[in-house]
């Protein structure tokens, strides 16, 4: 579907200047479940790498902003996605997580499914004439995979993973993510909206006062941050041979990918509720053998403790965003464009639904 065009309805920012989203859609149950319609049950999603689902029978399960769904590796070797729904009373089949297994027994009344989603079995449901197994499949859900990174849309006329990756493809061509091996993944729970956490990781104006240590590695002088389709970048030189020179992006509506000397992190930002966010982090590295194993672990407690930075920060602003007297803030157009760009795209999405922020109307 065709972005609707909000150019017409936008007040001039040369005159109006450029603010944030109203302090009400961090915390208003409504703008949640809007957001969950308009945007994760239609965007694609990062799952994990497809060396996470190397065999047949292993499966990642996961979860965004309520829906539950796994990614399984077919006999026949082919990825395929599921809702992690049981289609006879609705029980989650799998807990959340990676696993094996070559037939999934729902734990609710047994029934057995394959790798392919068929029912097999129902056991001891009785003699029911209208009854066909063939009926009662798993949900289906689309995968892709693009540069060894799996994905996954429960919307089955969305556009292609790589059409909807928009800049970013280009924008890493050159570096051998390929050749990356997942080290370890680390999951983080935070008491605010996914879009507070995203406002943070989409800039670079906070690290001086957030990350002194960040800060004192990397030439700040000449961060810069910039956005495509679909996509933040955000990029600054490296002093003296630091993991963190490098390039930090954003995927709409909710991935981030960073590149650096000698390894990668990605991670899905996940709404839990409309104020609890969890962060599914991954590390990759080029060297993984056991001489590195020592510098590597160092990189990956490095970069947690600059998200715990961001965290605290983060549930602060939530707290003041849910007291009632903050309304928005001005952006800044030497850092907070990205910021700006993923409003307009929230902005765009919930539009679909006939929402529209009044203040933003000038009413
Ligand atoms: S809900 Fe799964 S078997 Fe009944
Ligand atoms: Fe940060």
């Amino acid at each position: 579907m065709a972005e609707i065009d909000l150019q017409d309805k936008k007040p001039d920012s040369a005159t109006r200047g450029v603010y944030g989203l109203p302090a009400r859609w961090y915390w208003e149950r409504a703008i949640y479940q809007a957001e969950r319609r308009q945007i994760f049950a239609r965007e694609w999603q990062l799952v994990c790498p497809a060396s996470d689902l190397a065999r047949p029978g292993d499966y990642v399960a996961a979860e965004v902003a309520g829906y539950r769904f796994f990614v399984i590796r077919d006999r026949d070797g082919v990825l395929r996605g599921f809702h992690n729904v049981c289609p006879h009373r609705a029980s989650q089949l799998l807990d959340d997580g990676a696993g094996h297994c070559d037939l999934l027994r729902c734990r609710y009344h047994g029934w057995v499914f394959d790798t392919a989603g068929n029912l097999r079995r129902a056991p001891d449901f009785g003699e029911a004439a209208w009854f066909r197994k063939e009926e009662h499949s798993l949900m289906p859900i689309r995968v892709e995979t693009w540069r060894g990174l799996v994905f996954a849309n429960f919307d089955a006329s969305a556009p292609s993973l790589v059409d909807a990756l928009g800049s970013l493809p280009n924008t890493v061509k050159d570096y051998p993510i390929e050749s990356f091996t997942k080290v370890r993944q680390v999951e983080f729970e935070m008491a605010c909206n996914w879009k507070n956490y995203t406002d943070n990781f989409v800039e670079g104006y906070h690290i001086p006062g957030i990350h002194p240590s960040f800060h004192a590695v990397i030439d700040f002088s000449r961060f810069e941050t910039t956005h495509g389709d679909a996509l933040v970048i955000m990029t600054a030189p490296q002093k003296n041979g630091s993991i963190y020179g490098g390039l930090w992006l954003w995927g709409w509506p909710n991935f981030t990918l960073s590149v650096y000397p000698g390894g990668m992190n990605c991670s899905r930002i996940v709404p839990v509720s409309e104020n609890r966010t969890r962060l599914v982090y991954n590390f990759f590295f080029l060297d993984v053998s056991d001489a590195a194993a020592a510098q590597n672990e160092s990189t990956i407690e490095t970069n947690c403790d600059i998200v715990r930075e961001d965290f605290g920060i983060c549930e602060r602003s939530q707290a003041n965003l849910e007291a009632g007297i903050f309304q928005r803030g001005p952006l800044s157009p030497k850092h907070e464009a990205g910021v700006h760009y993923f409003h307009d795209r929230v902005r765009q999405a919930l539009a679909r639904q006939g929402i529209v922020e009044e203040e933003w109307l000038g009413r």
